[in-house]
């Protein structure tokens, strides 16, 4: 059964059909799909997070003083369950994503679940919405949990009250086809070095792209591959995904020195292909390089693994490798073979 082209999209009838939502899951794309539960779990400043329960899926209330709202103190995660042949559905190392959601706690001064109240929470979600778990081949579940403040606070300070709701949503790939990038030379998408706050998945660091991207799609381009603030001549990070550089048998991508989100995918990707015996390196890459790769790619849990087309800089468009021959679509069929288990998961990554 093949599920490892280019698309999650598969035109093969599915296994365990009959215990999915009735809807058509080749219309699924990467936009909002209401479905039956969500989680919530709430914690007082200064406490610790303790009982969380499934709710019905539906609106949110909180006060319009709310931390998240005025301040942006929040952050999210975002991971998927996929549905197996013979009808289990896995997660994927829910448990980096609960470590990564704790750093980012720290940083925006909330409090975090422990990483078993994560995976447990994460789990219960997953399970109590299992019929929206596509069929193999159709997509994933994608499940994002935000943590937020939600009490009143009009000091810009940490708020009172914090809440951790974790919901989710069928999907299909986030880009559709490989991309054709612009590299943006007037925004960024965070400042250089540990100071700021690119290297978590604050909420604050998703609408200051905007501007770029509007532009860019605009212009025919499907995203922007953003610079490094402080020297403006490396490459850091796409809108939503993290970028690899590939030349020869090694292959490359920018360090996380703190602007960079660490993507699971991203470390999922560097121990695949270094298992599979390519040389990877985690260093600065300047504009020039990339535009010399024999192949660019792109990385992240809604993006999964996707080829780059083609990427212009100010005039200059270069076009790189892409099909099924190219080692992105070797490195994407190996991961999703193991995050729905039709290939063997000997690093114990899926749960
Ligand atoms: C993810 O890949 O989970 C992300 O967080 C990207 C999202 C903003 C679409």
């Amino acid at each position: 059964h093949s599920v490892l082209g280019n698309s999650e999209q598969n035109s093969e009838s599915s296994v365990d059909v009959e215990n999915c939502a009735d809807m058509n899951w080749d219309e699924l794309g990467f936009s909002p799909v209401p479905t039956d539960f969500m989680y919530v779990m709430k914690c007082a400043k200064g406490d610790e997070f303790s009982q969380g329960s499934l709710v019905p899926y539906g609106k949110i209330e909180f006060s319009p003083f709310a931390t998240i709202l005025n301040y942006g103190q929040g952050i999210f995660e975002g991971l998927k369950a996929y549905r197996t042949e013979d009808g289990r559905i896995l997660l994927f190392r829910p448990e980096e994503n609960a470590r990564r959601m704790k750093i980012g706690a720290d940083r925006l001064c909330m409090p975090s679940p422990s990483v078993d109240q994560f995976v447990t929470a994460v789990k219960q979600t997953a399970v109590a919405n299992k019929r929206w778990v596509p069929p193999l081949g159709k997509g994933s579940l994608y499940i994002r949990p935000l943590l937020m403040g939600t009490g009143a606070s009009l000091d810009v300070a940490p708020s009172p009250e914090y809440t951790l709701l974790i919901y989710c949503c069928p999907v299909t790939n986030y880009h559709k086809g490989s991309l054709n990038l612009k590299v943006e030379s007037k925004f960024y998408r965070a400042i250089s070095g540990t100071g700021g706050t690119g290297g978590i998945k604050s909420v604050t660091n998703y609408a200051p792209v905007y501007a770029a991207t509007t532009a860019a799609k605009a212009d025919g381009f499907s995203d922007v591959l953003f610079l490094d603030s402080a020297t403006g001549k490396n490459i850091e990070e796409v809108a939503a995904c993290n970028v690899f550089v590939v030349k020869g048998n090694s292959i490359c991508t920018p360090e996380t020195n703190g602007a960079i989100l660490p993507g699971i995918t991203r470390k999922s990707i560097i121990d695949i292909a270094l298992d599979l015996g390519y040389q990877v390196m985690e260093r600065a890459i300047s504009v020039e390089e990339m535009l010399d790769a024999d192949e660019v790619f792109c990385t992240g849990t809604a993006v999964v693994v996707n080829s780059v087309s083609s990427v212009t800089y100010k005039e200059t468009r270069v076009e790189f490798k892409t099909g099924p021959e190219t080692l992105s679509q070797k490195l994407r069929k190996t991961l999703v073979g193991i995050q729905t288990g039709c290939i063997e998961d000997t690093r114990g990554w899926t749960i």
